[in-house]
């Protein structure tokens, strides 16, 4: 959103992008948890921040202690660092509908960051996990994330395909990374007392970034939350991510020590081609996440 010139609430130029950061603390105030030379990654809140506060496209960063979290042993700093954000909106969607034992999940957008991470949350909770994605990310989502049922949007319709893979049977949740009119189709397939998450909202028929657009989806985001409320549609909300360690990147860190949860790095790129790395990441069409190359420290 910020690359493109676009800020729903006032930011003060030079503003340094980036939320996501993994590294080693230099240095940390008395009292911290943290000590010099410990290895961390962490989802800063820099989006709300003005000016140079906390963006993460950098050498040095200050990070709240809040956000901050020990990487586990045998993970790589570019593995960690690809954790944070997408990690946090995928716990923080996926965590209301805990336990997930048994229950049948619908996850859109299922080769992209917060889709990806949230196909692997779900399995190691014991979800049956249904996910659409493009022809050519079929076999990532199903061999190396683990997704049940994949179902090819670009080959027909994907409500009917996922009607029929839980055999006239709706979803207890789904997980909404593309919005628009996804978002509408799917709640038509989630059962009585079931929910849907939504996070995103870069699918085909989304309208591009712009205020309008912004209150569009506030509205649309109310709306729904309040049709769930009063009972006359399924439950609903919209996940705006918390950066809190604990509210997810600790939990995903356990499951990381597990080995229950792997990240896969579509492309990583030097910092002098970030702009390369934000038109890549504008084209929406990732496997996995894509990565930024500081210093290289492993
Ligand atoms: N609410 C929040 O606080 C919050 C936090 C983080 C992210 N987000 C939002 O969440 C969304 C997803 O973020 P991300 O980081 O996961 O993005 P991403 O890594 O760029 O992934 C997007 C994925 O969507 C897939 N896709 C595109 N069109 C699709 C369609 N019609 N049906 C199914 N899959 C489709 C693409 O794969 P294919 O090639 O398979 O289509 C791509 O892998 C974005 O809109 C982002 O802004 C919101």
């Amino acid at each position: 959103m910020l690359p493109t010139g676009f800020a729903p609430i006032p930011v003060k130029l030079p503003k340094i992008l980036g939320e996501d950061l993994a590294g080693v603390v230099v240095e940390a105030p008395e009292g911290s948890k943290f000590k010099e030379g410990d290895r961390v990654f962490a989802g800063t809140d820099q989006f709300f921040k003005s000016g140079d506060q906390g963006g993460t496209d950098g050498e040095f960063v200050a990070a709240d202690e809040h956000t901050v979290c020990l990487i586990p042993e045998g993970v790589s700093f570019l593995e960690a660092a690809a954790v944070p954000v997408a990690g946090l909106t995928a716990w923080q969607a996926l965590e209301r509908v805990f336990p997930l034992e048994g229950k049948r999940v619908l996850i859109h957008g299922g080769a992209g960051g917060v889709g990806g991470f949230a196909i692997q949350i779900a399995k190691a909770h014991g979800a049956h996990v249904t996910t659409t994605c493009s022809s050519a990310k079929v076999d990532y989502v199903s061999k190396k994330l683990g997704a049940d049922v994949v179902i090819d949007y670009t080959k027909g319709p994907w409500e009917a395909a996922a009607r029929e893979s839980l055999g006239g049977e709706r979803y207890d949740f789904v997980l909404d990374t593309i919005g628009g009119s996804y978002e509408a189709a799917s709640l038509r397939l989630v059962k009585r007392g079931g929910q849907l998450a939504g996070v995103g909202a870069t699918g085909p028929d989304v309208a591009r970034v712009s205020l309008l657009g912004m209150a569009a989806l506030l509205f649309n985001a109310g709306w729904r939350t309040l049709m769930g409320r009063l009972g006359l549609a399924p439950k609903y909300h919209f996940v705006m991510t918390e950066s809190k360690a604990s509210r997810g990147l600790e939990q995903i860190a356990e499951l990381m020590r597990e080995g229950k949860f792997k990240v896969h790095l579509d492309r990583v790129f030097p910092l002098e081609e970030l702009a390369q790395a934000h038109e890549y990441l504008e084209q929406g069409r990732a496997r996995g996440k894509v990565g930024i190359l500081i210093k290289a420290m492993d």
